[in-house]
């Protein structure tokens, strides 16, 4: 029996799946992550603390798992889009990584914006300082000595391949959110790797997320007791990897993942524009696939954040607020923590409470977050929709999509139904997992990409419809009155 390994390279940890041809988890393990904030605004990961928690997270599976783990035919990765990985003339890692969620290119994103106002439509989406080009703009300005001394730019998954295969690639689901892709060619643009100083010398080789990117080095498969021969696959973003492991591969598939971040990911047949409406369309982890994706930077994370300082448990608080839950709360939570991508484009933003009274109590606040998150969720959809793709329904997937409380007020707070799967929080890793298969045994994408049981659907309540909507307008009212205060903040 064959057997696969997805390595998804998060933002709070990395994680890593090995699974049969059964498509079943063999065994899984998690090592923590930690994220710097050495500044207002920034956020950074040292790559090395990417490889050493994937090498933690192999040695635990060969503890756990041995014989499955000596029959791997292939691995596939997933990881957090849009870091900035800098590699120097020796292939060692200049700084630490810029992160997806670090806003400090805010002004060399505003700049690309009106430099180069015909780019948006091919890269796809208007430039913003989440992506990996401002980045590099930023770095230009800011340490130019560092950037003179840039050879590659890599994406923070492509460097734990580059440490498995010694190859320098990437793959189009990921290369489509640095801003440098012509997301219809399926290649680098010139003019937007020229309008950051750069050119497709300094980019790594692209291959699609279920081709092979190469074979493990003979020192790792000896480490972990591998085959020679493991194929180490493209792989994909976290976001297409997820949308792989829900089998969200067909026109129209429609998903929202609650992760740290969170999305709400269409798949499309078409590359499909809609810069204006801050949607993100990028290139799919399979071939001849793209998809539109609403692109949130706080969504579990919030819930996360919550517990943190009230020091309780999540699972205690969710339940407590399910307990006493009958209507929207009176509490308004603006989730904006990191800022903002989808729709605000704004990381200034921040988290607000509003509303509270001397009745406010704990229950309140959790509810309030669980529906401030929902809201932001309320703008990705009419974003969505903005881009012409109106959603019916939507599944969910990410460790947010493991409360049916949650689902409950995502129903009603969308009105659309909500479907709730079988093994929804094994997320990415599942789906880079299938991507490894596919580049092994050539199958196609929609015989492996299946979808998982449906657990539950859950329907909006007509009577909480109705009430949410003046609550997502004075959401929406709250962000729109406090938006100049997050900028003199
Ligand atoms: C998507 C995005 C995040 C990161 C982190 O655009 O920024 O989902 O991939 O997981």
């Amino acid at each position: 029996m064959a057997h696969y390994l997805g390595i998804d390279v998060g933002t709070s940890a990395v994680k890593a799946i090995l699974v049969d041809d059964a498509q079943s988890a063999v065994a899984e393990a998690d090592v923590p992550l930690k994220v710097s904030r050495p500044h207002d605004l920034w956020s950074e990961q040292d790559p090395d603390t990417w490889w050493a928690a994937v090498r933690s997270a192999l040695d635990r599976l060969q503890a756990e798992a041995a014989t499955a783990l000596a029959d791997i035919r292939g691995i596939g990765l997933s990881g957090q889009m849009h870091g900035a990985v800098l590699l120097d003339e020796n292939d060692r890692p200049l700084r630490p990584a810029i992160l997806w969620n670090d806003g400090r290119s805010f002004r060399e994103a505003q700049e690309l914006a009106e430099q180069h106002p015909e780019l948006s439509q091919a890269m796809g989406v208007i430039p913003m300082p989440g992506f990996t080009a401002p980045k590099l703009a930023w770095l230009a300005r800011h340490e130019p000595e560092v950037f003179r001394r840039v050879r590659k730019v890599m994406l923070p998954k492509d460097y734990i391949r580059f440490k498995l295969t010694g190859e320098i690639a990437t793959e189009m689901s990921d290369a489509a959110g640095t801003w440098w892709l012509d997301e219809a060619k399926r290649d680098w643009s010139d003019a937007a790797l020229a309008a950051t100083g750069l050119t497709r010398d300094h980019m790594p080789r692209l291959v699609e997320g279920s081709q092979p990117s190469g074979t493990v080095l003979a020192d790792v498969a000896r480490h972990w007791g591998l085959r020679s021969d493991v194929i180490v696959a493209g792989g994909a973003g976290d976001a297409a990897a997820g949308a792989v492991g829900l089998g969200a591969i067909e026109d129209g598939s429609a998903f929202i993942s609650l992760g740290t971040s969170g999305q709400l990911f269409v798949t499309t047949r078409d590359f499909s524009p809609a810069p204006e409406a801050v949607v993100h369309s990028f290139c799919h982890a399979v071939p001849g696939r793209w998809f539109q994706m609403a692109a949130m930077l706080n969504a579990a994370s919030c819930l996360a954040w919550g517990a943190h300082v009230l020091k309780r448990d999540i699972g205690e608080l969710l339940g407590e607020t399910e307990a006493t839950y009958s209507k929207p709360s009176s509490v308004l939570f603006l989730p904006y923590l990191a800022g903002e991508r989808t729709p605000h484009n704004d990381p200034y933003a921040r988290g607000v409470f509003f509303g509270l009274s001397p009745r406010t109590d704990q229950t309140d606040l959790v509810q309030a977050i669980l529906e401030g998150v929902a809201f932001s969720f309320a703008d990705a959809k009419q974003c969505l929709e903005q881009a012409g793709t109106p959603l019916a329904y939507a599944g969910m997937i990410g460790g947010g999509s493991r409360s049916v409380f949650w689902a409950r007020i995502f129903a009603s707070v969308l009105n659309v139904p909500m479907l709730r799967y079988q093994g929804s929080d094994k997320g990415p890793a599942f789906g880079a997992a299938r991507l490894a298969r596919l580049a092994v045994t050539g199958e196609e994408p929609q015989a492996v990409c299946t979808p998982p049981d449906v657990l539950a659907t859950i329907e909006p309540d007509p009577r909480l419809v109705e009430l949410y909507g003046p609550r997502i307008e004075a959401f929406r009212g709250l962000y729109r009155a406090l938006k100049p205060e997050f900028m003199r903040l």
